[in-house]
């Protein structure tokens, strides 16, 4: 579908979380339609395709995107792309697992800088320590790491399937990182199903997720009769105890699509909320508006440049070494999630 002004306005009329990004006018998209045009050209000339995360600006999102998702969507679409070139607009570490999977192809990241606060707080050097610290145990780290700390361990996850890989994989010890919260939460679903398992963790988090309250969500109940709670699992147990349903991002916004009900709160990060406003523009979306400012650092300018002539930054390379390492790290991630 071609995107023209008035659809992108369309889209963007309804998004109302968190004011600096969402005060869309007319008039504003009007200036983005050269950028978005541009992309598009660019997109056709080199045979590009572009990868979009949930957590990004609503402005690129709709104009842009090819395919938008969760991580691990995403990576599953890198990994099946018959594109020349990804253009993966997120955080740098997603655009990374883009290129472990796909080395023969150019992988862009127009966002050079959009780190994450989980990914930042670890290197290879300190998961080899760890290793021989736990010398017995298997290393099962987030997605949410870079390409050397993903070499160094044995399992990727993400949030969509860390429960159901941590309860397949077959050694009862465990090490998880980086996410020290995720770690709980897998290990308080361990204790309710009844499986023995050793699970000891990192001490990471999210600087967005770690912050919600079990409190607000006591009080959101009391005032919004019958609203569904939905979670992310980078939240802390307290959070992810109270509740409905916890997931990855597009699982939430899974959620939402079938769910019978029609108001909603969700604790994660505020561009989640947006899309939901917009796509399902009948239910009611109770808000906090929490924002990553790595995904949100973002733009359609940035996109253009990143295609057109690329910095050393915007591409990704992996020495082939780490890359095989960390290749098996993910490839066993598909492996657990799709048996
Ligand atoms: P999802 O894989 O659920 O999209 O999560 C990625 C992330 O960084 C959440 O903060
Ligand atoms: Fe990282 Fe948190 Fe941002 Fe997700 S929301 S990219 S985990 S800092």
């Amino acid at each position: 579908m071609t995107v023209t002004a008035e659809s992108l306005y369309e889209k963007l009329r309804h998004y109302k979380v968190g004011s600096p990004l969402c005060e869309f006018n007319r008039e504003y998209c009007e200036r983005l339609l050269p950028y978005v045009r541009r992309i598009e050209e660019l997109k056709r000339e080199k045979n590009a395709i572009v990868l979009a995360h949930n957590y990004i600006a609503p402005e690129i999102l709709y104009s842009v995107a090819d395919v938008t998702g969760d991580s691990y969507g995403l990576s599953k679409k890198a990994r099946e792309s018959s594109a020349d070139v990804i253009v993966f607009i997120a955080v740098r570490f997603m655009v990374e697992t883009a290129k472990i999977l796909n080395p023969g192809k150019t992988v862009l990241d127009p966002n050079p800088d959009g780190g994450c606060t989980l990914a930042d707080s670890i290197n290879a050097g300190i998961v080899r320590n760890l290793r021989k610290e736990y010398p017995d145990h298997t290393f099962v780290c987030y997605i949410n790491t870079t390409a050397e700390v993903k070499a160094e361990c044995d399992v990727c996850v993400t949030s969509s399937n860390v429960y159901k890989i941590v309860e397949s994989i077959e050694n009862d010890k465990i090490y998880f990182l980086p996410d020290k919260l995720m770690a709980q939460n897998v290990l308080a679903y361990l204790k309710e199903k009844n499986i023995d398992k050793t699970l000891d963790y990192y001490d990471g988090t999210c600087y967005v997720h770690e912050e919600y309250e079990p409190e607000s969500i006591d009080f959101i109940r009391q005032n919004n009769e019958g609203v569904e709670i939905l979670v992310h699992p980078e939240c802390t147990p307290p959070v992810v105890g109270k509740a409905d349903y916890v997931g990855s991002t597009t699982g939430m916004l899974e959620h939402v699509r079938h769910s019978q009900n029609n108001s909603f709160f969700l604790l994660t990060e505020c561009g989640l909320t947006g899309i939901l406003q917009t796509e399902f523009p009948d239910k009611k979306f109770v808000g906090t508006c929490t924002m990553c400012r790595y995904m949100k650092s973002n733009s359609l300018p940035e996109i253009v440049s990143t295609l057109e002539n690329p910095r050393p930054e915007n591409i990704i390379e992996i020495a082939p070494d780490v890359r095989e390492r960390a290749l098996a790290c993910v490839e066993r991630m598909f492996h657990y999630a799709e048996k």
